[in-house]
């Protein structure tokens, strides 16, 4: 089946397939066609141009997208979109003055979504799991990862990878698994991390690497959480098992996550709230892209991740959402890409460079998601008529989107 949608106002992101990263000034150029033509044939790009050249006898139908921009769909290649219940009380007793690590101390945070989860039927939690990702996928997602990490239990984290495992099955959106055992320390443990740790890598890991539920592994290296001697155990383990390193560092504290992930070939270091030169410094030698969560520092009020910073450095950066219940309760993209604009003075540009290409990276789908290539999926959405895309971060908050395509269909939302 070959569709051609055509008359479009701008087609976003027109790329060679040789592209996978952008860095430091790189990132400011978001190639594009004006008034273009985009040829889809069985889910997949196989043509582009501008209008002038189309040739409408190639298409059995025809969509006229006259007004319309068409960008590649975001990826977020950072979620915990798999949760059971909320934490809105948490919320409130941050609005009252308490903070994030108060919270948890007194047995909030991730420790209590992990009790809600653990009693919750794998049923339910696919059933809530698929509302919420449904929902990603018509603010305009087109592939995502999912992290374990609120069961603490082996048999409540294979619960969770599973529920994933299903939602990649039933649905068109590409979905990617990682284990995230070491996400907090059980309760049971509390005087006994190391004992915690045993259990994720001796028992969890492998039963999570023969059911074939996740290609990445992650820890929250964090004061609280996890040291780096655990993130180091953890990710050589791992290896072993074929699991690909993207990890949660520098979320409220520098414990020295950063050089140690890209010391044991992580993808990305995701967080980066707070950063030191030698993070830097470490992140230039290496393939590992950084990826900044605005979404998590505007919900907890923490510090943007200094995204100038890193950009002007030469660095590449990506964004996502880092969808969850305790610290960033939406999945919306588009308030990930505006909020990095207002908040972390990227240009329009740069923030969309990093939610497509430099996103697909963060998930290793570069040959298939992020831009407008010939042979990638044909995963792009159209805007509402506007005036142009630098109006899509300005106008924060409402709805531009007016239709999501992956592997060349619209998605309905049932
Ligand atoms: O990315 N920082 C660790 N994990 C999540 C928060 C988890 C939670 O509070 O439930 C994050 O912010
Ligand atoms: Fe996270």
């Amino acid at each position: 089946m070959k569709t051609l949608f055509i008359n479009i106002k701008g087609l976003l992101q027109v790329r060679d397939a040789k592209t996978t990263m952008l860095k430091g000034s790189e990132m400011r150029i978001l190639p594009r066609l004006e008034d273009a033509f985009l040829l889809v044939e069985d889910g997949i790009i196989t043509d582009f141009g501008e209008m002038r050249y189309v040739n409408t006898d190639a298409a059995q139908k025809v969509v006229d997208l006259e007004g319309s921009y068409v960008l590649p769909t975001w990826i977020d290649s950072h979620t915990h979109l798999v949760y059971a219940g909320n934490r809105e009380q948490e919320f409130v007793d941050r609005i009252n003055g308490l903070t994030y690590a108060e919270i948890a101390q007194k047995g909030g945070g991730i420790l209590n979504s992990a009790q809600r989860l653990q009693q919750t039927s794998e049923e339910t939690l696919y059933r809530e799991s698929e509302k919420r990702l449904q929902q990603v996928i018509a603010q305009g997602t087109g592939a995502i990862e999912i992290k374990s990490g609120y069961g603490l239990t082996m048999e409540a984290e294979l619960k969770m990878l599973r529920v994933i495992k299903r939602l990649k099955e039933h649905y068109p959106i590409t979905v990617k698994a990682t284990f995230l055992g070491a996400h907090a320390v059980p309760a049971e443990y509390k005087e006994n991390r190391e004992g915690y740790m045993d259990l994720v890598i001796d028992e969890i890991l492998p039963a999570v690497a023969k059911e074939g539920l996740a290609e990445y592994i992650d820890i929250f290296c964090e004061e609280g959480y996890f040291t780096v001697h655990d993130m180091e155990r953890l990710l050589v383990a791992a290896k072993a098992y074929g699991l690909i390193p993207k990890v949660h560092v520098n979320q409220f504290h520098i414990i020295g996550g950063v050089p140690a992930a890209v010391k044991h070939g992580a993808l990305s270091v995701d967080h980066l709230e707070v950063i030191e030169n030698e993070d830097i410094e470490a992140l230039k030698q290496s393939n590992t892209m950084p990826v900044a969560l605005p979404l998590c520092s505007f919900f907890i009020s923490i510090p943007y991740t200094p995204a100038r910073k890193l950009i002007d450095a030469g660095l590449p950066l990506a964004l996502a959402t880092d969808y969850n219940p305790g610290t960033a309760p939406s999945g919306n993209m588009n308030l990930a890409v505006a909020t990095a604009c207002i908040k972390m003075k990227m240009t329009p540009e740069e923030a969309i460079n990093a939610a497509t290409v430099n996103a697909a990276y963060a998930m290793g789908l570069s040959a298939t998601h992020g831009s407008i290539t010939k042979g990638k999926k044909a995963n792009f959405m159209v805007t509402k008529e506007v005036p142009s895309y630098a109006y899509l971060p300005y106008d924060f908050g409402n709805n531009n989107i007016d239709a999501v395509y992956l592997n060349g269909e619209p998605f309905k939302m049932s």
